[in-house]
């Protein structure tokens, strides 16, 4: 397949910036590469060439990546579990190049049709917003629910819209940029809270019935909003931990024991979560064009790419970087 638009993503900033990074430093097991790799796992693209046995897809198909490198033989892949694969990993981040190359080669199972009304920069927000389609469709929410999300990034605003094409009736958002505040009011939230300024817990029991939301979505990873989240939950609530952590929280057991609360982690996705978010897309019952802030070309990334998400990550939601595959 050849790339044509490519989104940046924060795990794609931590190893640009040589911090904690999900890129293997010693042979990745399914792909046997280490660092140095090419980034970009969130691509839509156009089929170039076709191997044997291969029926569903033909040369000139736009299609999208679903990145998960995963054995198929261990016991989560047995069970349908990709994503929890026991050696998993992601093209862009642990090999088989990625969205930044010129040709990419992966198994027809990775790739997803673009329908005629989804053009190819919107496929490459599929990855993002597969991420939320999953932690909510995993989650207890039901239609009607009360959430609270923590962080009004690219992955709290695919939260924000996937509720809503779900029928969400009270989202609240938690978020410290003034920025992202508005994304997150344009995107469907129904009260934008600063936590800086603001007791979250106390408003989110206010607009309750005095008992809190039934789930939230932690998409910020800071010690001060998981505790905002885990008492904001009513009785039997949720917190849905999506965020990647940069270091060890804390958890007091002992504020879930005594109101029955869960905490549970959700990771990435599985299969049917990016035909939904197609779907979905293709129908408008989800429309994220706005999440694109800027388009670069390839010899802008670290500039106008990195740089900017790094500087200006208030005014940045979605930077996508054009590649060969889109002219
Ligand atoms: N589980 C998965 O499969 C998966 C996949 C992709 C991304 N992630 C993770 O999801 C998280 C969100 O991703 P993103 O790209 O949106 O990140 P991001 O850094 O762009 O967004 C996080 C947001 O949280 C806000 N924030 C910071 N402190 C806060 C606080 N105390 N209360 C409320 N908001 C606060 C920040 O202002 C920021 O806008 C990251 O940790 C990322 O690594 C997880
Ligand atoms: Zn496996």
């Amino acid at each position: 397949m050849k790339p044509a638009w490519v989104g940046i993503c924060g795990s794609d900033l931590h190893e640009y910036l040589g911090g904690p990074s999900l890129c293997p430093t010693t042979p990745h097991p399914l792909t046997g590469e280490t660092v140095p790799l090419t980034f970009g796992h969130e691509f839509s693209g156009v089929v170039e060439e076709v191997g044997e046995g291969v029926n569903d897809f033909k040369v000139g198909d736009r299609v999208v990546l679903q990145p998960i490198i995963y054995d198929g033989t261990c016991g989560a892949c047995k069970e349908g579990l990709i994503n929890c694969c026991y050696s998993n990993g992601f093209v862009g981040l642990s090999g088989w190049g990625g969205g930044l190359s010129e040709h990419v080669v992966v198994p027809e199972s990775c790739l997803y049709h673009l329908p005629d009304n989804v053009s190819l920069e919107i496929g490459a927000l599929v990855e993002p917003l597969a991420v939320a389609w999953h932690a909510v469709k995993i989650s207890p929410f039901k239609a009607g629910d009360a959430v609270l999300i923590l962080g009004g990034g690219p992955i709290g605003l695919s939260v924000i819209q996937t509720l809503k094409a779900k029928g969400a009736e009270k989202i609240i958002v938690s978020e410290v940029s003034p920025r992202r505040k508005e994304f997150a009011e344009q995107f469907g939230a129904h009260y934008v809270l600063d936590p800086t300024k603001e007791d979250i817990v106390a408003r989110c029991r206010g607009l309750c019935e005095g008992q809190g939301v039934h789930v939230a979505y932690d998409c910020a990873g800071v010690q001060a909003g998981l505790n905002q989240a885990v008492h904001s939950v009513r009785a039997r609530g949720t917190i849905v931990n999506i965020a990647i952590w940069e270091k060890e929280c804390t958890i007091v057991p002992n504020d879930l024991v005594f109101k029955e609360r869960k905490w549970m982690g959700v990771a990435t996705y599985v299969k049917g979560d990016f035909q939904d978010v197609i779907d979905a897309i293709s129908k408008g019952t989800i429309v994220p064009d706005d999440m694109i802030t800027k388009k670069i070309e390839l010899d802008e990334v670290v500039l106008e790419g990195f740089e900017a998400l790094i500087k200006d990550k208030d005014n940045q939601v979605k930077i996508l970087v054009k590649v060969s595959g889109a002219s």
